[in-house]
């Protein structure tokens, strides 16, 4: 998978990329994250990339030239199958969005900023607008980490146990199960007696009632 991300804070956003996981899953070959700084696209002197809003109100406004250029640079390159704007307005990210992403080949990512972009980048160039909840960041640039996070840990070969990402929160619409490890007793508190069983239909089975059980209780919303 190759990532594209159009930004004017490349600096704010490059260290996830670079520990952890994700440092690992590009040092692997397994995603390529290319950063593409706009103001590199600006025209004139003083690589202005923003501008006041037609129509008055407060705010400054990301322009659509720079992000023509940058946006239609990298399209005479390749095939995108997918340019997503991350955006307050955008649909809720959730597991089966970032399922569904992690099978694309190519994605640019535009991270807005101020008050966000020209309609018309929306208009010509978005596939799709992506939201992180419904709270307002200062500017794209950790929807677009938190996005890629999430996305990036279910390529193939990226986790090291190739199930683990199957059995994350989530991934059936269930929350996890609860989950212990060494000591078996800590200070007087036990893993559950059926985990230390060996007996793997019925451990299966009390991960699944576990689950289903977190799940009514915290959140029922989800079984909807
Ligand atoms: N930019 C600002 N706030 C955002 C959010 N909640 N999700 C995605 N992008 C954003």
């Amino acid at each position: 998978m190759r990532i594209d991300i159009i930004t004017v804070l490349p600096e704010l956003l490059k260290s996830p990329f670079e520990a952890s996981i994700l440092k690992r899953a590009i040092e692997k070959g397994l995603v390529e994250v290319h950063f593409h700084n706009l103001r590199d696209y600006s025209t004139g002197n003083y690589k202005q990339v923003d501008d006041y809003q037609f129509g008055g109100g407060a705010g400054m406004v990301l322009m659509v030239e720079p992000i023509d250029r940058c946006i239609t640079g990298l399209k005479e390159e390749r095939e995108y199958d997918e340019i997503i704007y991350m955006t307050p307005d955008g649909s809720t990210l959730n597991q089966a969005v970032s399922n569904e992403i992690s099978l694309k080949k190519n994605i640019i990512i535009l991270c807005g900023h101020y008050k966000g972009v020209d309609q018309r980048v929306r208009d010509m160039f978005i596939t799709r607008e992506i939201s992180i909840g419904d709270y307002v960041l200062s500017g794209g640039e950790l929807a677009a980490a938190v996005f890629c996070d999430a996305v990036i840990r279910l390529l193939p070969g990226v986790l090291n146990d190739e199930t683990s990402a199957l059995t994350d929160t989530f991934q059936d619409n269930l929350l996890a199960p609860p989950v212990y490890t060494r000591p078996s007793n800590y200070k007087g508190t036990t893993v559950p007696e059926v985990l230390l069983s060996g007996d793997f239909p019925k451990i299966e089975k009390w991960r699944e009632e576990k689950a289903l059980e977190r799940t009514e209780k915290l959140r029922p919303d989800l079984l909807n």
